[in-house]
């Protein structure tokens, strides 16, 4: 906790001269979410009782051969998650010293595109949904916010590019929508496929919460314009609960997992961060701190796409004496990375993953705020 939050409570306390009410404002989040992350914690092992006692568990796939692999996992341990992140979310508005009545519809639309997102995201998980049609999920699930969104839909063309487009701000109307549809379909499935391995779902969740969060103090301190000030603020009291509430997940879902986190959490999360990105206005960023999951998803494309056969499961093979992995053939980031860099636990294999994304958005985060001050002057 104290490492994904220090750089965010520094520049927001300490670095930018924020006014006094966003900061009261953040505070007052900051402490809601704390209290999310401790009830969490608390009824993970509740909840995974009730699951177990339903038949919702898997195995562990990744220690198949060890007595390990023979246990039972609590499986869609992401509802409790979800479930404590909208309370947080529809409470904390009363607490929001800042904004206009305008904005709190976008706001409670975002969230009723979140809340449809966890029950389809459940419904898989009890029905277990064949693959096509799992696509159509994030598409129904984020109606409400599109139906509901007023803002802008048009976007600045950098300057450099503005001579050859012909003008500096185009106006893409509908189609503005329809990227935001793509953008919920995108985030939920590509959190989805990079996963299979202890801690990777919340793990990389985790990760890009925290340089949303760090991307949207920074440009809400070095921007002059209030609606993009509001904007970012937004951004931040709603991601700044789910970053706590999926660090308490991470917990019990690290390795060795004692919950597994199933498709209600994968398509939580995506929607959640979709969503933060078009209401913060800054979904080309948000896609960039995406690069590892949309280099995942263009190597899965051939077998997700079925040109190439694709096993219901695309793991690595592990071999019981030595305890690590191998890759195998499938296209996809965690076989690849095996193939690369050698065999390994599944351990270091998500902390490697891990610090490829982390290394990934953070210099990304320095590139992106240097850029996006020279377009604004
Ligand atoms: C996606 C991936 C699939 C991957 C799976 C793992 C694609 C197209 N699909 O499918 O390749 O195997 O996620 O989540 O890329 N599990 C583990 N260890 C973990 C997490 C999950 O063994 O750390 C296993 C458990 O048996 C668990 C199951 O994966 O029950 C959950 O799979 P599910 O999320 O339903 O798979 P998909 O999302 O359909
Ligand atoms: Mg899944």
């Amino acid at each position: 906790m104290a490492l994904f939050l220090a750089p965010f409570s520094y520049l927001a306390f300490v670095h930018y001269p924020l006014a006094a009410d966003l900061r009261r404002s953040i505070l007052i989040c900051g402490a809601i979410s704390l209290g999310g992350f401790f009830v969490v914690l608390r009824l993970i092992p509740v909840a995974a009782r009730y699951l177990l006692r339903r038949g919702m568990f898997g195995k562990d796939i990744n220690k198949k051969g060890l007595p390990m692999g023979e246990i039972t996992v609590p499986e869609s341990l992401g509802i409790v998650v979800g479930i404590v992140y909208l309370v947080i979310a529809i409470l904390f508005q009363h607490f929001n010293f800042t904004a206009d009545s305008i904005w709190l519809v976008e706001y409670n639309a975002a969230l009723a595109s979140v809340c449809f997102m966890i029950l389809l995201g459940f419904i898989d998980d009890v029905l277990d949904i064949p693959w096509r049609v799992k696509l159509l999920l994030p598409t129904i699930a984020a109606l409400p916010l599109l139906m509901a969104y007023a803002g802008g839909t048009s976007i600045i063309i950098p300057k450099p590019l503005a001579s050859y487009v012909g003008v500096e701000v185009l106006e893409l109307g509908w189609m503005y929508k329809l990227f935001m549809l793509l953008l919920a379909v995108f985030c939920t499935n590509s959190i989805n496929i990079h996963a299979g391995l202890n801690g990777l779902e919340v793990g990389q969740t985790v990760v890009i919460s925290a340089a949303v969060l760090i991307h949207n103090v920074m440009r809400i301190g070095s921007s002059k314009d209030l609606e993009t000030q509001q904007a970012h603020a937004f951004s931040i009291y709603l991601v700044l609960p789910f970053l706590t509430t999926s660090l308490a997940l991470l917990g019990f879902n690290w390795y060795p997992s004692s919950v597994f986190v199933g498709d209600t959490y994968t398509y939580f999360a995506g929607m959640t961060l979709a969503v933060v990105g078009i209401l913060g206005h800054f979904s080309e960023t948000l896609l960039l701190f995406f690069l590892p999951q949309v280099l995942n998803f263009l190597c899965s494309v051939p077998q997700l796409f079925h040109f190439v056969p694709c096993p219901r499961h695309r793991l690595p093979r592990f071999d019981t004496q030595t305890g690590l992995l191998t890759g195998t053939k499938d296209g996809n980031l965690v076989n690849i990375f095996l193939r690369l860099f050698g065999k390994c636990s599944e351990k270091s294999l998500c902390i490697r993953l891990l610090i490829f994304q982390v290394s990934w958005t953070s210099r990304l985060e320095t590139h992106s705020n240097i850029f996006l001050a020279a377009v604004e002057t």
